[in-house]
């Protein structure tokens, strides 16, 4: 039971809580990895929502914790980067070729008749272009910094990963505000009347990757980075 829940309660923390917040976070568009810091009552104040109702709706999620990401604040952060790498870092590079595959071939079919379709590649490309070398500055640099930390090869030295973990606060940032675009671009993933299955499936695979995105950004901004260095996150 989560019974410290209240409007004051971080949106970032109540899905560290519980991982199915997350969808009700991206129903509402609330965004909890980038703005995880934000208290619930000022992030739907800002949607014009009541944060009381939402308490209550995210309330009811209580006892239906999902399996396996449910403990992941108990994992220590050498076991978290483990845990993000395979679950996240790995769909990434699997569905990045895959998604600019299917647009081509619907910006092909239907570009004239949707120009929107032209700008959702240029800002897919941006997005791409920024996290695949993105996932390898943490897989390279700063995750086997923090599993050396642990196991304290680096003694207690956390300004060794601070600087690291400024970049990557900055570059997911940049994501989150990437996927903005793409949601306003598909106006919120709505395929229109005249879309084949090709544009829905191309839809479909971008709304998992935003819904995927954020889980991942929040799992590093709101759990790994917080454990590693609390400073650093904060403000
Ligand atoms: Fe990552
Ligand atoms: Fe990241």
């Amino acid at each position: 039971m989560k019974t410290h829940w209240n409007i004051q309660t971080s949106v970032g923390e109540f899905v560290t809580d519980n991982a199915l917040c997350a969808e009700t976070f991206e129903d509402l568009s609330i965004d909890f990895c980038c703005g995880g810091d934000t208290t619930l009552e000022k992030a739907c104040r800002d949607k014009g929502l009541e944060p009381e109702g939402v308490l209550g709706q995210l309330k009811l999620l209580e006892n239906r914790e999902t399996d396996q990401d449910a403990d992941l604040d108990q994992l220590t952060p050498a076991q978290l980067t483990l845990h993000i790498e395979s679950k996240h870092h790995e769909y990434l590079k699997k569905v990045f070729p895959r998604i600019s595959d299917l647009l081509d071939k619907v910006l092909n079919a239907h570009g004239e008749r949707h120009p929107e379709l032209k700008e959702l590649k240029t800002t897919f490309t941006h997005l791409r272009e920024d996290l695949e070398p993105h996932l390898l500055k943490e897989e390279r640099v700063l995750f086997p910094l923090i599993r050396k930390l642990e196991s304290q090869e680096l003694g207690a030295n956390m300004k060794a990963v601070a600087g690291p973990i400024h970049v990557m606060l900055t570059e997911h940032d940049r994501a989150g505000d990437l996927l903005k675009e793409i949601r306003e671009l598909t106006k919120g993933f709505e395929v229109p009347d005249d879309g084949c299955q090709s544009f829905q499936l191309l839809y479909k695979e971008l709304k998992f990757l935003e819904a995927d995105t954020h889980l991942h950004i929040h799992k590093e901004n709101n759990i790994l980075f917080l454990k590693v260095n609390p400073s650093i996150c904060l403000g």
